[in-house]
Formats: structure tokens, sequence, C-alpha cells
């Protein structure tokens, strides 16, 4: 695995950004561990998404729904599991000891494949993904996933993507993926500013590798596996979120520099949670690996 990955980086072709905060990468692209041209994965800049985690401030007492507090999110402390809402995250979410930051987090899932709710406009969405840094760090997050959309009448479109916010989101068009596929994501995170992130369609035989460099520096404080009602870059408006068949998350696992192994046990379970206060959807354990988030 690994010397088949060394020598495809070093046979890859080099697609390069350089943007204010210096990121730049490597892609290499393969099917059925055939090596590909990685312009094959023709990767679209778009701007990012931020992805953070969102809940509601007034969520405890009387008022109407205010405001958002973007980063005052209540996921579990270390050691401690229990359930959070949010307003746009459904899913796990680890926080770790800051003195052993995360080093890699890992996951199966489906690509969420949905059903339009019914009396709400369509276009509608939900976005799958693996990250770390959503909730606690306030400057950036690295993750990569998923998104799926349903149109009026039924059909549906998905694409991956990844992210280094408030860098841009890099759709990966040349990977196919459609609703229902089994997906994996593998990121690690090198050191605060270099990072590996590997996303395979396991169902289709295609793998993508970015080594980036030059990232905004990440905290490494938290980890997450999440089914998202997402805000669109552009006008920072949530998107309408679609129903959906199960998602299950497999082999969810983190590991920390310290060599700490970290799973669902002990993680924050997300509910989302829309301002009329209607649970869209909900994360139950099955084990420390594995748990499924399940529309309303
Ligand atoms: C919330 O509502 C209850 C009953 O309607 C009231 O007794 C309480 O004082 C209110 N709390 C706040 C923070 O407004
Ligand atoms: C992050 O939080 C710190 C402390 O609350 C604040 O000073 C800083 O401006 C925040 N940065 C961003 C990008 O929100
Ligand atoms: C994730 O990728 C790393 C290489 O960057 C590899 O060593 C590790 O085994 C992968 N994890 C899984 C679960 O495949």
């Amino acid at each position: 695995m690994r010397s088949s990955i060394l020598s495809l980086l070093a046979a890859s072709l080099t697609i390069c950004t350089t943007t204010v905060t210096g990121l730049g990468f490597t892609a290499t692209f393969e099917k059925d561990g055939q090596e590909l041209d990685p312009s094959k994965l023709e990767l679209v800049k778009t701007p990012p998404t931020r992805h953070w985690h969102r809940q509601w401030k007034n969520r405890h007492s009387n008022s109407t729904a205010g405001g958002l507090t973007s980063r005052r999110d209540s996921l579990g402390k270390p050691g401690k599991e229990d359930i959070s809402y949010s307003d746009n995250w459904c899913g796990a979410a680890h926080r770790t000891t800051p003195s052993d930051p995360v080093q890699n987090i890992f996951a199966y899932f489906t690509v969420p494949d949905l059903k339009l709710r019914p009396n709400i406009p369509p276009p509608q969405f939900a976005a799958a993904w693996v990250g770390i840094d959503g909730a606690k760090c306030n400057w950036t997050m690295l993750q990569a996933g998923v998104t799926t959309v349903v149109n009026s009448n039924g059909g549906q479109s998905a694409s991956a993507w990844w992210e280094w916010f408030p860098e841009a989101t890099y759709t990966i068009k040349g990977l196919p993926v459609k609703p229902g596929d089994w997906m994996s994501v593998n990121i690690t995170a090198k050191d605060e500013t270099h990072a590996r992130v590997i996303v395979t369609n396991m169902q289709r035989g295609y793998a993508m590798t970015v080594e980036l460099a030059g990232g905004p520096k990440l905290c490494r404080e938290d980890t997450e596996w999440i089914v998202e009602d997402f805000y669109e870059a552009e006008t920072n408006k949530q998107v309408a979120f679609a129903s959906f068949s199960d998602v299950w998350f497999l082999d969810a696992a983190a590991t920390t520099v310290k060599g700490k192994n970290v799973g669902i046990d002990g993680s924050a379970l997300v509910h989302l949670k829309n301002p009329k206060g209607e649970v869209l959807c909900k994360s139950e354990k099955y084990d420390n690996s594995n748990f499924v988030v399940s529309s309303y």
C-alpha cells in the first residue's frame, strides 16, 4: 500500500495552487489500483463552504432562536458521551485533550440517497463528510466528503469534494459518485499545516490522494463524522435539507499524535434541530466504531 502510494506520487502530475496562506497540493488518481492521469480528477475550485457546527443561541431559553453562536457548542468533553443539538450537523464529534492533537480520522460511509421533503421547495440537499476541527477551532477545518442534491422530479446527483477552510472547496468531478455508494475518507494531519486526504469510492474502485502543504494552521482539537444541512458558500444561507435513507458510518476511528485511538465512545452524538425545534435527523451509536444517522 505504502510503496504503491509512493510510486504513484513519484509518477504523478503536480497540480498546484497558490493563495495567501500558501496552500499547495499534489494529487494522484487511481482506478482498481491502476494509476490514472491526475488531470482526469477534474478538480473544480469553488468558494469554501463553512461546514462548522452551529447552534441556536437561545435553545434553552424561551426566546425565539436568535443569532447563531457558531463556535460555542456543547460537544462532549473528553471521555463524556452526550447528545448535543445543532442547527446544521447530525453525527458524532469527539474532542481531544489539547496536549494530544488529532493525527488521523477515517470512516466508511454511504453517499446520501435523498427523498424530497414535502412542502419544501426543491432542490434539497444533504452532505456527508469526515473532518478535523469543525467544532472548536474557529479559523480553519479540514474535511472531505460528498454532497447529494435532489431536484423537483426526484432526480439526484452527487459529487465528492475536499476542503481546507478558509481555502477553496475542490469538487472532484472526475471521481464518480452515486447515491448509496460506499465511500471512505482518510485524513491525516501530518502536522498543523501538512495533510494527506484520501477519498475512495469503494464500490466503483476510484481513489484520489492529495498531499497538502502550507494549509491554514490546524488546531487538531476535534474529529467529526457528519451528515450536514450546510450553508451555501455564496449566500451563507442554509440549503433545504432533504430526507435520506440511513447513512451508516462504519469503522469510524481517529488517532492522536500520541497513538490514542478515538472512536464513538466518548463522542457527542449530534442531532439536527431546525429553528422551529423540529428534529430532522438523529445519530445512534451501534458500537465504538459504527453509528447510523437517520432522517426524520
Ligand atoms: C420562560 O417561560 C416560563 C413560563 O412561560 C417563565 O416562567 C420563565 O421565567 C421564562 N424564562 C425566561 C428566561 O424568560
Ligand atoms: C477566534 O476566537 C478568538 C477568541 O474568541 C477571536 O479573538 C478571533 O477573532 C476568532 N477568529 C475568527 C476567525 O473568528
Ligand atoms: C489512512 O491512510 C494512511 C496513509 O496516509 C494509512 O497508513 C492508513 O492505514 C489509512 N487508514 C485506513 C483505515 O485505511
